[in-house]
């Protein structure tokens, strides 16, 4: 057993009573943590977020209700995945930073690295990827950069965040291998990689247990495997029973509850529930973030903000993605546009942009700069902008037609579509993947009238884009941030030229995503009642396209450039711990570009149910025309591992892999073979690694006969052959190691105050009424164009009573709820 390092406060500590210690572990408010004067622990504010300071001045919340200061807004993390450069991840780190710590802010909440499941998760938009390596090594840029300047970065939300609806209460359902492989691989990378300060759980359960109180995600795996030694937060409001919670190791409570949770630590302390020694180290490290951040934040000044804007229009840059560009009529691809083009915008996105989502992560820009506004003071002739379409989905054929008119007149139509503010946001899923009616409907027409469309895409998360074969080109921003506008207008004219790629998958039809099969009544995507099941397992977004060979509309890695690129002299030097990939690319085109490398690696033949391909390392390499670059990527050991859940162990299979370096997961230029040898082998010659390896490691033979065993169990059925829609029951709960977990709630169970506002559907009139009324304020908000408040009643819909207390600031109480719960009992 590992010795547990001594206290670096202890005097501290020592001065400290118990009820002192006790309220430390919680916020003296919404945002700051409590100060012991007389000891010397000064508060510090912990603040979002991901992509922009939001520091509210006046009344606090964590929905993006109330005004913040002016803050520079970055692309949100589903656009910055798109550069696949970890360099640019800590420039925006070191901006981010510099401008909290000009801001007084010791602690910024994010990034966020969840992985990006199923399109239609809420949060996607905050989300880098689908694939993990990608979102860690990003979020460790990331890190790195934001705690260069002193502030600590907080990685956020560990884990299993796949989806808004019932959040605070939803069971994630994942398998062992599936859950290390997929959903922590990106923290630990992060945690390795970075060592960030602090850390944030999630709200929902994971097998069984909530995030917060999760022994084996936070005791066992973050800081027993992974060496995480800083501080863990829950996320604001996601505390569930605070004694369970800092036996696992989550530190800090946020936001303030009032001093409830403060009385229960000191109760459980006396009572010997909670032995005041663990309560001493979660002080001792509350106190050493607190001192250390803040005399980082000593003198510091505020940033520059035309700096800042300037940082963020070069950063959207480099996050676009050229998804097609076909030839027009004179044989020439369509963009870059001529200096001579004669354009028609249209639009609404174009003249108010689109540029980050809704929620936590809201920031109020500096400035805003729009497209529309961009491209008029460029070099292109803008015949004129009409609006095109109403963007909250309203029809209007007066829209249409003056959009239509206006594209008679030009010789070039420049389209921007997108999702609105209401479909992107914290604690709303989704509903489908289409775009509104209304912009496909003028899509339909305008490409019937017209051979040069251009659209110009925004939107956090991948949409079906049926129309894609009948345009000359699309652009997809993502949600490219306050200088997104700028960005656009460079891009389309060829002031820059794009070499963003897609860091998530479009598929052809929402059908088509391995989470999208429903199974009554849990639901793989979104769970509905109590479980989300993981049915899809290890084969989430191009792992599973690529096995299955299912077309997609642009896949995972995909982004085009105005020039061209050729691979070649690939050179492999594959070790057991890893090795490198060497290779050169050239630039053949007339322009400067940029292009992402990418390497995938895969077994030829593997123990466990493996996915064709999965990305391995990049390169993000600038390249002048007719010049070539040497591209050299390391490749860690954990590229050739699974996680062997039986023996608890990360296992390495000998044999032959494919190496494959491309320009996209489907564009491979490069491909070869090399064998290393497995785990069985490398115990049997004494070498063992100890690199995350997890408990468990074993002799050659056991590992063999190990394999064999797993070999036996799951290298049949439809999850074996990746064919996730078609996992049972039985094969699942194989999977799982387990019998599947209860789905559905019971109707005829007296409601708690840990069951959600949703369950009121099983409750007598009076609640079914309240439900009802909830849902009707929803529908008029929305139709009200009010998006963000139509949201919030969503939020409120998916919420535990027991949550209703701290939320409403103690203005509904506890005492109150329960006779509300007795009022409304089952039918
Ligand atoms: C979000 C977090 C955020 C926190 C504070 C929560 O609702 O899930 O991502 O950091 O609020 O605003």
């Amino acid at each position: 057993m590992a010795k547990t390092p001594a206290l670096r406060h202890a005097e501290t500590v020592a001065r400290l009573s118990l009820e002192e210690k006790a309220a430390l572990t919680s916020g003296a408010n919404f945002w700051n943590t409590e100060s012991v004067d007389h000891a010397g622990v000064p508060s510090i504010m912990l603040t979002d977020g991901p992509h922009g300071v939001r520091k509210q001045g006046g009344k606090s919340d964590h929905l993006g209700l109330n005004a913040s200061l002016p803050a520079t807004c970055f692309p949100t993390a589903a656009a910055l995945a798109q550069s696949w450069d970890v360099d640019l991840m800590e420039r925006v780190g070191r901006l981010l930073g510099a401008e909290a710590r000009g801001a007084g802010v010791a602690v910024l909440l994010g990034p966020g690295l969840n992985i990006v499941r199923n399109p239609l998760g809420g949060r996607s938009f905050e989300y880098f990827s689908e694939d993990p390596r990608l979102s860690g090594d990003l979020a460790a840029g990331m890190v790195r950069g934001i705690q260069s300047t002193g502030v600590a970065a907080c990685p956020k939300h560990f884990a299993v965040n796949g989806q808004e609806h019932l959040r605070m209460s939803i069971d994630e359902v994942v398998d062992e291998r599936s859950l290390r492989e997929i959903y922590l691989e990106g923290f630990r990378r992060v945690v390795r990689q970075a060592r960030p300060r602090t850390l944030m759980t999630s709200y929902n359960k994971v097998n069984g247990t909530y995030a917060n109180e999760n022994t084996h995600l936070l005791v066992d795996i973050l800081r027993g495997e992974w060496g995480f030694d800083g501080v863990v937060v829950t996320d604001w409001g996601g505390n569930h029973d605070r004694i369970a919670g800092l036996l696992a190791g989550n530190q800090l409570e946020m936001p303030s509850s009032g001093g409830v949770t403060d009385r229960l630590i000191v109760d459980a302390v006396r009572s010997g529930r909670l032995d005041e020694a663990v309560l001493d180290r979660a002080v001792d490290d509350l106190v050493a973030l607190a001192l250390e951040t803040s005399s980082a934040l000593e003198g510091a000044e505020p940033v520059d903000p035309d700096a800042q804007h300037r940082a963020a229009v070069d950063t959207a840059r480099r996050c676009l993605v050229l998804l097609r560009n076909a030839p027009g009529p004179d044989g020439a691809p369509v963009l870059p546009l001529p200096a001579s083009a004669r354009v028609a915008v249209i639009g609404d996105f174009a003249e108010t942009p689109r540029y980050q989502g809704a929620g936590s992560s809201l920031v109020n820009p500096t400035r805003l700069d729009g497209a529309l506004g961009a491209l008029r003071s460029g070099p292109l002739e803008v015949v004129g902008f009409a609006r095109g379409f109403h963007r909250f989905g309203r029809p209007s054929r007066r829209l249409a037609d003056q959009a239509l008119a206006l594209a008679g007149r030009a010789d070039t139509v420049l389209l921007f579509l997108g999702l609105d503010e209401s479909s992107e946001a914290e604690g709303v899923d989704r509903e489908h993947l289409r775009l509104p009616d209304n912009q496909l409907a003028l899509v339909e027409r305008l490409t019937r009238a017209h051979d040069r469309v251009v659209v110009v895409l925004a939107g956090g998360a991948p949409v079906e884009l049926p129309f894609a074969e009948d345009v000359a080109a699309v652009l997809y921003t993502s949600l490219a941030g306050q200088g997104g506008g700028t960005a656009v207008a460079d891009a389309l004219t060829g002031r820059h030229n794009p070499g963003g790629k897609l860091a998530v998958t479009f598929p052809v039809r929402y059908a088509d995503v391995p989470s999208a099969r429903s199974v009554a009544p849990a639901g793989t995507f979104p769970g509905r009642e109590r479980t989300a099941e993981h049915r899809d397992g290890v084969f989430v977004g191009y792992r599973y396209y690529t096995t299955r060979d299912v077309p997609v509309r642009y896949c995972f890695g995909h982004g085009l450039s105005y020039t061209e690129f050729e691979y070649a002299d690939l050179a492999v030097d594959l070790r057991a711990d890893g090795g490198t990939v060497a290779f050169t690319v050239r630039n053949t085109g007339s322009r400067a570009g940029r292009e992402v490398a990418q390497l995938y690696v895969a077994p030829e033949a593997s123990p466990v149910p493996h996915a064709a391909t999965a990305l391995a390392g990049f390169a993000a390499v600038e390249i002048e025309p007719g010049h070539e670059r040497r591209v050299e990527i390391d490749l860690d050991g954990r590229a050739l591992e699974y996680f062997d859940a039986d023996a608890d162990a990360w296992r390495r299979h000998g044999g032959a892999y494919w190496i494959r370096v491309g320009a996209s997961v489907a564009d491979v230029r490069l491909e070869t073979t090399a064998t290393v040898d497995g785990d069985g082998d490398a115990d049997a010659s004494g070498e063992e690694s100890d690199d995350g390896r997890g408990r468990g490691a074993r002799t050659g033979s056991e590992a063999v006969e190990a394999v064999e065993a797993v070999q036996g169990k799951r290298t049949e059925g439809a999850y074996a052959v990746g064919d996730v829609h078609r996992v049972g029951d039985a094969e699942f709960a194989a999977l799982l190691g387990r019998p599947i977990p209860v789905a559905s709630w019971d109707p005829r169970a007296p409601l708690g105050l840990d069951d959600t506002v949703a369950q009121l559907r099983h409750a007598n009139l009076l609640g079914r009424g309240v439900l009802a009324l909830l849902h009707t304020a929803r529908r008029v908000l929305r139709a009200a164009g009010r998006p963000h408040a139509a949201n919030n009643v969503m939020f409120l819909v998916n919420m535990p009573f027991a949550k209703i207390e701290g939320y409403s600031g103690g203005k509904v109480s506890r005492r109150a709820l329960q006779r509300f719960l007795r009022l409304v009992r089952r039918r």
